[in-house]
């Protein structure tokens, strides 16, 4: 397969990004009329950020799946789409060819419509990485059911919230999954999750760990058991949906600055159409070669360069169910060598983390497959970036420095691998079709003048492909999250700069949200949780640097409980009891680094919380405070610093 819409060079990309900007309309048609639609698009592009309301290749009918899977069989049907590397390295590995692929596709499609999903349906995916789940995520978007996948580190009170808020009527799940030397059992988280609900009509369970679970009769089923009903039919092809182009492909939670998580929705057409063209672009990817992201399939990055974007350009997605340092720290470069791993896409969490371990369990890994390398989730320190550069890369591989966001499905700001130049720590120029603005707290552009570096909060003027339509059921929230900030425009939660190149560096959240190993957790969902302690009175939740996560979570909390004095009087046992109830409510990822107990929190008359005190006392900064003078009671400032962790 070749793609006519890769950039070869810097000059071509400049002439790429002109032309976006001048006619996004021809742009993306063009781009969009190499793959595989039904029916052609009466519009390519409708929009306003005022609803808002974003409409691309509006009156197209198409499947993403045929674009991922049939498309290729002509060329590529013998061809690995899905290497999947187990979580021990002794247990056998699989392969599965597009040909396998599609059929396991179409075959577990006619599970989900002999259990009853239709078209608009939402599939709720709680798995762990084995290859069922993207099967089970493309025979959903096969069907045109609405996938949810959630992260298998989410408990069960957030699986129970995020089915209320999706009205999901469908689960798909594991017995268990490996992850590392753990064994998670999903499907009692499941369970867990279910109690009370009344929507879910059925559970699928693929088997993994063969944990013992409960299966409850008319409402639980086993993946196996039905897949051999459709195979022994000798069924191997279900005719795919036709969908609006602006159909919803799937719901995807994430984390804000208040209240729950919400439903991030995309839409078929232009999410396929930007996530393949992200892929090719970005990562320079050649026919032929294996890619290697090792995000979850759980999260964003997993959905777009796992699955859809590398799919649909007919690549081979290498897809590794356990972690970087299981059974030891050399597991990536294993992989690496094993299957010549040509791209590898990585968040800079886990080089700093494999950093740590020195060079030992890079020796005698041949790592010389590797063409591209990639970071993404979080700002990339320089010291990893060398680090990744000298000792994977062998100084030979461009590192492609991403930034992007649930919200935008696929990278909006990156080098083009070995095509525009690279800058450590900046995640450079941004994709053809981007317009992207700094603007101060007014919401008044900032304007460079001449050379200088300027700064503010990064905007986007206009829309690209696989912005987010809307949050699913509530579409005022959309609106206020990302488009009432500043008047027409998508406001990311993100503080830039912007150098005289044009290049911008990526400073991190300028709102209440965290990013924890790449992990985005808001402030208020885990203050919300640790006050559902018994005992506590309030709390207040903010982040601080962190050596191997980039933030780590600092919680102050009131506590007036009895346990507060335990036996050391250390209040340890209080600690450890709150990061438990932390871990029920929303899942070990969000539990607190460090918890201070105080006796007050810095508020302002009016009772607000004055975090950004809380927030230089937890970054060690406690000596240059600000003003501190419209505190209720600023003597709470002097016991909190003297109380630090
Ligand atoms: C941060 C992950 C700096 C950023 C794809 C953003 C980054 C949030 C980078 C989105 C990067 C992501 N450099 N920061 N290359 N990539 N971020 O929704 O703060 O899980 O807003 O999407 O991660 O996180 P999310």
């Amino acid at each position: 397969m070749s793609y006519p819409y890769q950039i070869k060079s810097f000059e071509a990309y400049k002439e790429a990004y002109q032309k976006s900007i001048q006619d996004p309309e021809s742009f993306w048609g063009e781009i969009a009329s190499h793959f595989t639609w039904r029916k052609k698009w009466d519009k390519v592009l409708e929009w306003n950020f005022t609803e808002p309301r974003v409409e691309w290749f509006k009156g197209g009918k198409l499947n993403i799946t045929e674009n991922c899977l049939d498309r290729h069989l002509e060329t590529k049907s013998n061809h690995p789409a899905i290497i999947w590397e187990p979580n021990a390295p002794d247990e056998n590995n699989r392969v599965l060819t597009y040909r396998k692929l599609h059929e396991k596709v179409c075959q577990f499609a006619h599970v989900l419509k002999n259990n009853g999903v239709k078209k608009g349906d939402r599939v709720c995916i709680y798995m762990g990485m084995i290859p069922e789940l993207a099967i089970a995520v493309l025979a959903c978007a096969r069907i045109g059911a609405i996938h949810s996948v959630v992260f298998g580190g989410f408990s069960a009170q957030s699986i129970a919230d995020r089915l209320e808020d999706a009205q999901a009527t469908f689960i798909v799940t594991c017995d268990g999954a490996y992850r590392g030397a753990k064994d998670i059992p999903l499907k009692s988280v499941i369970d867990d999750a279910l109690i009370g609900n009344k929507t879910i009509k059925r559970v699928i369970v693929a088997t993994r760990t063969r944990t013992p679970v409960s299966m409850i009769k008319g409402r639980d089923v086993w993946w196996e058991d039905e897949m051999k009903q459709v195979e022994e039919k000798g069924v191997t092809f279900i005719e795919a949906e036709e969908m609006d182009a602006e159909d919803p492909l799937f719901i995807l939670y994430t984390s804000g600055s208040t209240g729950k998580p919400k439903g991030v929705v995309h839409s078929v057409g232009g999410y396929m159409v930007y996530t393949n063209y992200t892929f090719v672009n970005v990562f320079q990817y050649q026919t032929g070669q294996v890619h290697f992201c090792t995000a979850d399939i759980g999260w964003i990055t997993g959905h777009s360069y796992i699955v859809y974007g590398p799919l649909s350009a007919g690549a081979t997605s290498l897809l590794f169910e356990g972690v970087p340092t299981w059974p030891d720290a050399g597991r990536f470069w294993d992989i690496v060598d094993k299957y010549c791993v040509n791209i590898l896409y990585t968040a800079p969490t886990a080089i700093r983390s494999l950093m740590g371990f020195g060079l030992g369990p890079l020796q005698g890994k041949n790592l010389s497959s590797l063409k591209v390398l990639g970071t993404v989730g979080e700002p990339i320190n320089e010291e990893a970036w060398h680090w990744y550069d000298e000792h994977v890369g062998k100084r030979k591989c461009p590192i492609v420095d991403t930034w992007w966001q649930t919200e935008t499905g696929g990278c909006l700001i990156s080098n083009l691998a070995g095509i525009t130049p690279a800058k450590p720590g900046w995640a450079t120029l941004p994709m053809p079709g981007l317009e992207m603005v700094l603007v101060d707290e007014n919401g008044k552009e900032v304007i460079q003048q001449g050379d200088e570096t300027i700064s503010g909060n990064l905007c986007i003027k206009s829309p690209w492909p696989s912005i987010l339509r809307t949050t699913y059921g509530d579409h005022e929230r959309c609106r206020t999250n990302y488009f009432a900030t500043y008047e027409n425009m998508y406001f990311t939660g993100d503080g830039a700069l912007k150098d005289k190149d044009g290049f911008f560096r990526i400073t991190g959240r300028v709102d209440d949200v965290l990013n924890v190993s790449g992990h985005r957790i808001g402030t208020a969902e885990v203050e919300n949780a640790i006050n559902m302690h018994a005992g506590v009175v309030e709390s207040a939740v903010v982040g601080y640097p962190h050596d191997i996560k980039g933030q780590g979570i600092y919680a102050y909390i009131i506590y007036q409980g009895s346990h507060a004095q335990d036996t050391h009087g250390t209040g340890d046992l209080v600690r450890r009891d709150i990061l438990q109830t932390v871990t029920r409510i929303i899942g070990a990822i969000a539990k607190p680094d460090k918890i201070q107990f105080v006796s007050g929190l810095p508020k302002t008359r009016s009772g607000k919380i004055m975090r950004r005190i809380l927030r230089k006392i937890a970054e060690g900064e406690t000596e240059n405070l600000g003003d501190t003078s419209t505190l209720l009671d600023p003597g709470v400032v002097d016991e909190i610093k003297k109380g630090r962790l």
